[in-house]
């Protein structure tokens, strides 16, 4: 049987941008969405309905009243959407909202809950997430009414894909423009997941309970002298977005953590370390216990072998050197020592041959799954939101598209668990 297809309405506005809709209706087809196209009058005026209706295959809803309500395919259902009520069975049939481009007249209808075409009345009857990507000329754009309307439907849960910077149709070189078709779809995918997950934590998914979950996170210091430390760039984000939903799924947590700006997560035992052999010493303390250990720290490969016992005074210009000793690998003496049945899963940081270097690691250190990241593309995993990776295993591989922190922990526990069914715990 074929999966049904997520429907995903694209609401499209009057400005020059319009015509980038049709590629963005195109690529969330691509990526397996169901597009549905409902236009404002003055969209028609850049593109025809016609063209949104041959790529999407759907009729396309113009207008509240249904004699003149759209132009479309003939194999659409004709009694499904011809009705004076179309626009609630629009919004309540589709699973998200997406606004592009989103000009400064319909920003203001949706903040101000007016409702005097299609677009702006499926907004008020729909509970479905939903994205607006603004494109306006950059005055517009930057004015404070336009703003504060922005700032009411963030408040509100919307969620706004800021506009990029560049040459805009009217000649001016600013922000305005419309954000690139395929980072909208990236959003389509993060929100529709997010609202996923959110109707998962409603129904209480404890699929965790039992599971003690043992959690690395953060960066490791290493001192040179009282003042100064080796460090890195972890923010420990992925680490504590782990931790804090594995808790939610029902497992007991222990966060070993490294320093962060992090708030400590409420429902999680945190243990605060500072450099490898702390880390070591805390996460040895608390391995007979876990039934899961989830390796997400950064932890530094050496340490300063003399450390100074008081602050290092500059000798001039002169260059100096520090003598570095290796740290021990904690994730191999994690494999080393674990229980049987303890999952142990590593991450991996990579810039260069993500995937080859990752599964050397997992050979290397023994462990069922390392997460690979490749740290050199910009916007994602150190100091970032966001994170991409992949999911190695002995047998596979799971690919992460780019999605946030928070997600990505989810995914990875839902690998963990398709792990733990193939171990007898
Ligand atoms: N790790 C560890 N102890 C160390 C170094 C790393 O437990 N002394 C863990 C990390 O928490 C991570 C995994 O090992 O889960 C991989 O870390 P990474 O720094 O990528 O691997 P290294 O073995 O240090 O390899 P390299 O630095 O050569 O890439």
């Amino acid at each position: 049987m074929k999966a049904e297809r997520i429907k995903v309405t694209v609401g499209v506005c009057g400005g020059i941008a319009a015509y980038k809709s049709v590629e963005l209706v195109r690529l969330l087809q691509d990526a397996g969405y169901d597009p549905h196209v409902v236009m404002t009058a003055a969209a028609e005026k850049f593109v025809t309905p016609l063209t949104f209706a041959a790529i999407s295959g759907h009729r396309v809803i113009t207008s509240l009243w249904s004699e003149e309500a759209g132009t479309g395919s003939a194999e659409e259902d004709p009694e499904a959407e011809h009705s004076s009520v179309e626009h609630i069975q629009a919004a309540q049939s589709t699973r998200l909202l997406v606004v592009a481009p989103a000009t400064a007249n319909m920003l203001a209808k949706f903040a101000h809950g007016l409702a005097d075409d299609f677009l702006s009345t499926m907004y008020l009857a729909t509970t479905a997430p939903v994205i607006v990507a603004p494109a306006m000329n950059v005055n517009m754009w930057e004015h404070p009414a336009v703003q504060a309307n922005v700032a009411t439907l963030r408040a509100r849960g919307v969620k706004v894909i800021e506009p990029g910077s560049g040459y805009l149709a009217c000649g001016m070189v600013g922000g305005g423009r419309l954000a690139e078709p395929a980072s909208i779809v990236t959003a389509v995918a993060e929100m529709l997941a997010e609202d996923a997950r959110d109707d998962a934590g409603q129904q209480g998914r404890r699929d965790f309970t039992g599971e003690v979950v043992l959690v690395t996170a953060g960066g490791t210091r290493e001192p040179i002298d009282p003042v100064r430390y080796i460090g890195n760039r972890s923010s420990g984000r992925m680490g504590y977005a782990v931790a804090e939903a594995a808790m939610r799924r029902g497992a007991r947590v222990v966060l070993i953590s490294a320093p962060t700006t992090l708030p400590c997560p409420a429902g999680i035992e945190v243990e605060q370390v500072v450099s490898v052999e702390d880390m070591r010493a805390a996460v040895m303390a608390q391995l007979n216990e876990a039934t899961v250990v989830v390796m997400a720290a950064a932890v530094s490969d050496y340490r300063v072998k003399d450390v100074a016992d008081r602050k290092m005074k500059r000798d001039g210009a002169q260059a100096i050197s520090l003598e570095l000793a290796g740290t021990v690998d904690i994730l191999r003496e994690v494999v080393g020592r674990r229980r049987d049945g303890t999952l142990v899963v590593g991450f991996a940081a990579e810039t260069e041959d993500a995937i080859a270097n990752g599964r050397g690691k997992l050979e290397r250190k023994g462990v069922d799954a390392v997460v690979v990241n490749d740290v050199s593309k910009e916007g994602i995993g150190f100091d970032s939101e966001q994170n991409a990776g992949s999911f190695l295993t002995k047998d596979g591989m799971v690919e992460f598209p780019v999605m946030s922190k928070a997600e990505m922990a989810e995914r990875i526990l839902d690998e963990v668990l398709k792990l733990r069914v193939g171990t007898a715990h």
